[in-house]
């Protein structure tokens, strides 16, 4: 198994990324987050979640779905950290590159990669305790439709909580900000505000919303980890990516773009 949590002091990528907001993610080895990165740290952004989702709260061999999982980093540090039973779902990346990739990081008798699709989601009637999707919902969760095919797996009373990249408000109109035209891509507009979010869920139909917020300060997290990706990613795609993200958020400044947590209960 691979020593994926250090002792201090650590080498200067991890001491780098060490953030006093993310006590739990900063224990773990920096290159490996980088190498299997896809977007925004989706470790930082699960423990922003955690206490809003209440995972602390889940028991021990609680079943949880963690969809659009991408590299499995989420699936690994729900096994690590909460004890689960994670089903780790996604399209892009193979379940077997994922079942490899737990394996090296000690969890593979509790992380279970699969292929899905999220409109297609082989699993049961009230399968999970809850879902978990980290940067990957704005892809597939927009539509009016959607949430109740998915808290369907929920069994009564379950969680979802999504942290996805947000606008802090709603865009009026059909152009996006002057400021971010030459840096915008079309898929910015699945990003929407905490209000839209709340109100998507709730009259839904499909469940509670317990929380629907903006993290404060959240584009610089976005920022300097992008910073650190576009310098250190050995995946020169990857490492693109992360250059136009800088380029993106420096723009910014954080007038439009950041994070948005959505969390909500089964009715
Ligand atoms: C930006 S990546 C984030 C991956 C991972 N959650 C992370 O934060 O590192 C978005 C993920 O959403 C998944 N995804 C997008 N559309 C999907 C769909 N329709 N069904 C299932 N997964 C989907 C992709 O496979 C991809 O891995």
């Amino acid at each position: 198994m691979t020593d994926l949590t250090q002792q201090p002091p650590p080498d200067g990528l991890t001491g780098r990324l060490a953030h006093p907001r993310y006590p739990r993610s900063s224990a773990y080895d920096a290159r490996w987050i980088v190498d299997h990165q896809m977007g925004p740290h989706p470790l930082w952004l699960l423990e922003w979640l955690a206490p809003a989702l209440g995972l602390d709260t889940l028991p021990p061999g609680a079943r949880v779905l963690d969809l659009g999982c991408g590299r499995a980093l989420t699936s690994v540090f729900l096994a690590r950290e909460y004890d689960l039973q994670v089903t780790a779902a996604d399209l892009w990346i193979r379940p077997e590159e994922n079942a490899r990739q737990v394996a090296e990081a000690g969890v593979a008798d509790r992380v279970l990669p699969v292929y899905a699709e999220a409109h297609d989601l082989p699993f049961g009637e009230g399968s999970f305790d809850a879902v978990v999707s980290i940067d990957a919902y704005q892809y597939f969760g927009t539509s009016d439709l959607y949430l109740p095919t998915l808290t369907r797996l929920l069994k009564p009373g379950g969680r979802i909580g999504v942290v996805v990249p947000a606008l802090r408000e709603e865009i009026d109109g059909v152009e996006p900000p002057e400021h971010l035209k030459p840096h915008w891509d079309p898929g910015f507009w699945a990003f929407h505000s905490p209000v839209w979010w709340h109100r998507h869920w709730t009259r839904s139909g499909a469940v509670e919303v317990g929380t629907a917020d903006w993290q404060p300060d959240g584009w610089r997290d976005w920022l300097l980890w992008s910073e650190v990706c576009a310098e250190e990613s050995q995946d020169e795609f990857m490492a693109g990516m992360a250059r136009e993200s800088v380029a993106l958020l420096r723009a910014d400044q954080g007038r439009a773009l950041g994070f948005a947590r959505v969390v909500g209960r089964r009715v």
